[in-house]
């Protein structure tokens, strides 16, 4: 694996060395959050590497930049090849990508209408986001709720979204917790500060609906679509906050944390230690994503 430094990038087109590109100190996404992002994850399959999900992540991004009133110059067939390129050049296997578009210029004013907008795309080889994934983390209820969509755009994946999630992750932190699940402002259970969450109970699933504050996460949705193969109901709806400590399991999911078991809320363990259904989820969508399970093949954008 090459350093950071030495990893190419694509900005606007163009191919540059990690190192060669900076931005400046008053750049208007750096001071106020004004980013819209993206994470991708490649695999290694047997037959190449493969982006997973990559149209639908495009699509996410174009949108979360539209909520913004950001104009992007690029197509979402431009952006895919990028990121397919991008891949190629790092010669990269398992992968985090991370488009970004961002206000190219320095202003100290608010408003960027009329601001030059840049897109760049990092993509860097990436194992597991939590270190104790497969045995499971601790969680804890922040006391900091999830950002409303009468004050911030939980479904834009914008950078200044993700304060929110910080002030979450440094709680759980503090408190000796390996992450944080958030309530949204109604007290309901909304997602991790960079996950959705799932609850089983008996043999269903329950998620937390998109009227919950949530990012709509593309985990979350392979997880209902992929579900019905293995006769699993997910019921979408209002979750409460004592579920949590009642559930028989519990994970959460994401393109970074994948699927990551939830051991316990608040020191309260979950019921069922050997979380046989977050085990044959896990399990099912690693196959899927390693391109072993050909009716979801489609999910992959293979890099050639
Ligand atoms: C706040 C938040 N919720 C949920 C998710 C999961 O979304 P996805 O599965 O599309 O990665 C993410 C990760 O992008 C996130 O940042």
């Amino acid at each position: 694996m090459q350093a950071l430094e030495e990893e190419y990038i694509w900005i606007d087109n163009e191919i540059k060395r990690y190192s060669d590109y900076k931005v400046g100190l008053l750049n208007h996404s750096l001071q106020y959050g004004s980013g819209i992002f993206e994470g991708i994850r490649s695999y290694a399959t047997e037959d190449g590497v493969a982006v997973f999900r990559l149209g639908e992540h495009i699509e996410r991004l174009i949108n979360s930049a539209r909520i913004y009133h950001i104009n992007i110059s690029y197509t979402k067939e431009q952006i895919e090849a990028a990121v397919k390129d991008l891949i190629r050049l790092n010669k990269l296997n398992d992968s985090y990508i991370r488009p970004f578009i961002f206000y190219n210029s320095e202003s100290i004013g608010l408003n960027p209408y009329g601001k030059k907008v840049s897109l760049a795309i990092v993509a860097i080889e990436m194992g597991s986001y939590f270190k104790n994934k497969d045995s499971g983390i601790r969680c804890i209820v922040s006391s900091w709720r999830r950002i409303d969509n009468s004050i911030l755009p939980p479904m834009a994946k914008a950078s200044g979204n993700y304060i929110n999630s910080i002030l979450a992750s440094l709680e759980a932190h503090y408190r000796g917790a390996d992450e944080a699940v958030m309530l949204n402002s109604r007290g309901y259970v909304s997602e991790g500060p960079g996950e959705n969450i799932f609850l089983v109970k008996g043999d269903k699933l329950i998620t937390p609906s998109l009227d919950s504050n949530i990012l709509e996460g593309i985990t979350r949705d392979t997880i209902i679509k992929i579900a019905k193969d293995l006769d699993i109901e997910v019921i979408e709806r209002v979750v409460n906050r004592e579920e949590l400590y009642t559930a028989d399991e519990l994970f959460f999911c994401g393109t970074a944390a994948e699927i990551t078991p939830i051991i316990s809320v608040d020191d309260i363990e979950i019921k069922n230690k050997d979380m046989p259904i977050t085990k044959k989820i896990s399990k099912y969508y690693s196959d899927i994503v390693r391109g072993k399970v050909e009716k979801y093949k489609s999910m992959l954008t293979y890099v050639g």
